[in-house]
């Protein structure tokens, strides 16, 4: 039986090949197959740039672009990463946009920060914008609570979200340190102690954070909808809540379902179901371990040889997994969920042509961010990187 996937019965055994696209069906068209003669010229192009040049890669993107990452790492790594290169001119961030502005935003204004296709967004990032955020906020006020609410972002959002939370006293987040900056919240915050949080824009990471890591029932827990009067909440659900969710989510993680972790469990005895924070709270409860893509990287690499793993986080990645541990059986999670198609965006022509451009002193897909909004922006990121 093929799947959605293209891949037989979920399993991505030793012979898994992780170029190979054939057969595959996803919903959101995946670019061809790069032309092999590209390799060669990232690697001149590279060469050439030296190291006026380094190259970021998140673990989502193909693996004919990681190829030529410096460094791989998840969000939370990569923003970390991106400070840590002062001397080159240019960081080429092969992941998506906001992670490009959060690059620019941490970099000295001499670098230049170029992501290879601009169409690479995120399509949770798009589900939280200023104006939205700011009529949410003006609701706060109106109902008396804004006072105690501080605002905390995940990272997977655009530059004028994070930029709001560092001016209203809040900090950003990554699914590696959520738990830290949430009871950075409640218990000191940088002007006050945090009665409630207003978590932006994945209401996924900010429940399963909320509930199964910090004890709160999901009782503590409200949606705020942006296309509602007033979130669609009453008074007395606001005075109630402690954690204010938007209405947002991953559109990859969230097709991973309840019913396929039953499945796998079926058909794998012993599996362990390993997945990412963004997922639904019913597929996190049925999981067995929860983690950043660093975190699952990390576990695959520490489990023993022999053992069976399902993983819920995004395609590219898994078949990664499965090829760099192959005494080890590999399997995803769900059927019928695929590549996240943005992060796709980047492949070896458009990485080649960014490349090739830089190298002729042609800056090309430049990502900036506007002075005060940075500003902010970086306030609220500081925040995190000084999380204990
Ligand atoms: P992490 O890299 O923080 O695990 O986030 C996953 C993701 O969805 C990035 O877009
Ligand atoms: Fe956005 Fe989800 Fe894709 Fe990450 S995996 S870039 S959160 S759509």
């Amino acid at each position: 039986m093929a799947t959605q996937t293209g891949l037989p019965l979920f399993v991505l055994g030793r012979d898994a090949d992780p170029h190979s696209e054939k057969g595959v069906d996803c919903p959101g068209e995946l670019p061809p197959a790069s032309d092999p003669d590209l390799v060669e010229r990232a690697r001149k192009a590279k060469e050439a740039l030296g190291d006026r040049l380094f190259v970021l890669g998140h673990h989502y993107q193909r693996d004919e672009v990681i190829q030529f990452a410096d460094v791989t790492g998840d969000s939370f790594k990569l923003a970390r990463q991106a400070a840590a290169r002062p001397e080159a001119e240019f960081i080429v961030f092969c992941g998506v946009h906001f992670m490009a502005e959060s690059a620019d935003i941490l970099t000295a204004e001499t670098q230049k920060v170029i992501l290879p296709d601009l169409a690479a967004g995120c399509s949770m990032a798009d589900m939280a914008t200023f104006d939205q955020v700011e009529e949410c906020w003006e609701s706060l006020e109106d109902a008396g609570l804004a006072d105690q609410v501080i605002p905390v972002t995940y990272m997977n959002s655009s530059a004028d979200i994070k930029a709001f939370c560092g001016r209203n006293g809040g900090a950003v987040c990554t699914s590696s340190n959520a738990k830290r900056a949430l009871d950075w919240a409640f218990e000191r915050g940088e002007f006050k102690r945090g009665e409630k949080v207003l978590f932006l824009p994945d209401q996924h990471l900010g429940r399963n954070t909320a509930v199964l890591e910090m004890g709160m029932s999901l009782d503590d827990c409200v949606v705020w909808n942006p296309h509602r009067p007033n979130g669609g909440l009453t008074q007395e659900q606001l005075d109630r809540a402690r954690m204010i969710l938007w209405k947002g989510h991953c559109s990859v993680h969230g097709r991973f379902t309840a019913e396929s972790v039953d499945d796998v469990r079926r058909r794998i005895p012993g599996v362990n179901v390993l997945v990412h924070p963004e997922c639904k709270h019913e597929v996190v409860l049925k999981a067995d371990h929860v983690g950043s893509t660093e975190h699952i990287i990390k576990m695959l690499e520490a489990a023993p040889a022999g053992s069976s793993w399902a993983i819920g986080t995004e395609l590219n990645l898994v078949k990664r997994l499965a090829v760099m541990f192959p005494d080890k059986n590999v399997s995803f999670l769900d059927k019928t969920v695929c590549y996240c198609s943005t992060m796709n965006r980047i492949d070896l022509p458009h990485l080649v042509w960014a490349l090739e451009s830089l190298a002729l002193g042609e800056v090309v897909n430049q990502i900036t961010v506007d002075d005060d909004t940075a500003h902010w922006a970086r306030v609220a990121l500081d925040r995190m990187l000084a999380l204990p």
